[in-house]
């Protein structure tokens, strides 16, 4: 024990009251008597106190009593009761009134300071769990998913008490939102980790070759099958499998893996025999299945089955408070250990206000930019590429000609812009930029420095 604990010692027998005092103080407590339930309060609100062992029979108010009034005033305060007839009636109640220990009189002083320790080592090690809570509550990332904002903390929290069970996942979210990563550290986070998280991209494979990716074939099934092959069911057997861009799959295979779902098997594409997988599907899409599903494009019970647990990712311009932490980490993701780069404040400052119409995955093209582009070790807000439909913060759409309407730029500075952004493009390869804008590279040096000029009400 470090520092000396402080115990209220309450009971109106004042004999007994001072010998318990003196006790305590022998045993090293700083004990304070008071004969009553009342003044005890008094005490509490005046000060601290680590215990309080009180009789239970008092004039006024009662040592059971007591117990709930500490509760409501300082609720992390253990109380012992001291009871003086030691039935089980007494027992109960000081129990079910919220005591944490009880000792019947006449008692053993080991009795007494036993019950103590125990009421601090009980409340120390609740103390302990809840910074622990209140750390991982506040901390800026989940594997290797960053988030501040509350939206992500919810993420993290339903990812946590998902991981454990095979239930099929729905991660919906704009583009470049995290839906990759969320379904990665899902995985990891889980029983599955030891076994394969198997991505497949549905868009990225013709529809005909995708069945045959998804539950493998036998030899001659079809023209080129030499040899039988497992499929990414079969590949993900006690993992995960993660089906990206579920939206734009093809209603022939969408039946099929409903089929799958419901039955937890699969037919390979030639064979006739099935067999069981234990996979957990995560699906992942940018489009509004639910408008994919009224126009009839995707199957309403493919939906249903894959939506058991739908994670929904805001886009990053509604959590503004994931902007520094995704930048830093993202930042040092890049620039690698050796030589580490910071943000200024004023780069922090500029990159929170920007749209972010390609959410975390257009922050961390202009990080790379921003250190493939400046080799100071703080990296200032002069240094990041951002185009001005970035800092111009256009209300709804990003695009160029939007912008160019919605500002009603002149033809001379929208030709400005697009010279901007097709450097940006060309990763300030003037030479190619000057190509795709049909102009000579003399001509876009002379419009792009202007171009690249601070803008007066910029400045
Ligand atoms: N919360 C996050 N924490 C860490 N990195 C992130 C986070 N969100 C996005 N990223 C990074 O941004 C990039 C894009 O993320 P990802 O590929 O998961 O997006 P997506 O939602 O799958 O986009 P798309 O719909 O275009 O496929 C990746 O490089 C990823 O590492
Ligand atoms: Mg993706």
């Amino acid at each position: 024990m470090t520092e000396q604990r402080r115990i209220l010692v309450v009971d109106d027998d004042d004999a007994m009251r001072e010998m318990v005092v003196s006790l305590l103080g022998d045993q090293g407590y700083e004990a304070t008597g008071e004969d009553a339930a009342e003044p005890a309060l008094e005490h509490l609100r005046a000060h601290d106190v680590d215990a309080v062992v009180s009789d239970i029979r008092m004039p006024g108010m009662s040592g059971l009593e007591l117990v709930g009034a500490i509760h409501a005033l300082r609720p992390a305060t253990p109380v012992v009761l001291m009871t003086a007839f030691g039935s089980i009636d007494s027992a109960v109640e000081a129990m079910r009134a919220g005591a944490f220990d009880y000792i019947t009189k006449p008692f053993k002083r080991d009795e007494l300071f036993l019950a103590l320790e125990r009421a601090f080592e009980t409340r120390a090690l609740l103390e302990e769990n809840r910074r622990l809570r209140r750390a991982v509550d506040r901390s800026s990332a989940f594997g290797d998913l960053i988030g501040s904002s509350p939206a992500m903390h919810d993420i993290f929290a339903l990812m946590r008490k998902v991981a454990d069970n095979r239930s099929s996942v729905l991660i919906t979210g704009e583009s470049g939102t995290g839906k990759e990563v969320v379904a990665r550290t899902l995985h990891f986070a889980g029983t599955r980790k030891e076994k394969p998280f198997v991505p497949i991209n549905c868009t990225a494979i013709p529809e005909g070759l995708l069945e045959s990716e998804l539950f493998g074939h036998v030899r001659g099934a079809f023209t080129g099958a030499h040899a039988t092959k497992r499929g990414l069911f079969e590949e993900a057997h006690g993992g995960t499998l993660f089906l990206d861009e579920i939206g734009d799959m093809g209603p022939g295979l969408q039946s099929k893996l409903l089929r799958v779902l419901q039955d937890r098997e699969i037919r390979p594409v030639g064979g006739n025999q099935s067999v069981k997988v234990d996979v957990r599907i995560v699906a992942a899409t940018n489009k509004d299945l639910d408008k994919e599903m009224d126009s009839g494009h995707f199957r309403r019970d493919l939906f249903y089955r894959l939506n058991v647990i739908p994670i929904h990712i805001p886009p990053l311009r509604e959590r503004p408070e994931d902007v520094r932490p995704l930048a830093e980490a993202l930042l040092a993701k890049h620039a690698g250990t050796d030589s580490p780069r910071r943000l200024a404040p004023s780069a922090i400052e500029r990159l929170m206000a920007c749209p972010w119409e390609g959410n975390a995955r257009e922050l961390e093209n202009v990080l790379e930019r921003a250190l493939a582009l400046s080799d100071e070790e703080v990296i200032g807000a002069a240094d990041l590429p951002l185009g001005s439909e970035m800092t111009a913060a256009p209300s709804g759409g990003g695009n160029l000609l939007r912008v160019a309407v919605d500002r009603r730029m002149t033809l001379h500075e929208l030709g400005d812009l697009y010279i901007e952004e097709t450097l940006k493009q060309t990763g300030g390869n003037k030479v190619r930029a000057a190509k795709i804008l049909g102009i000579n590279r003399r001509t876009l040096y002379r419009r792009g420095e202007r171009a690249n000029a601070p803008k007066a009400d910029e400045a």
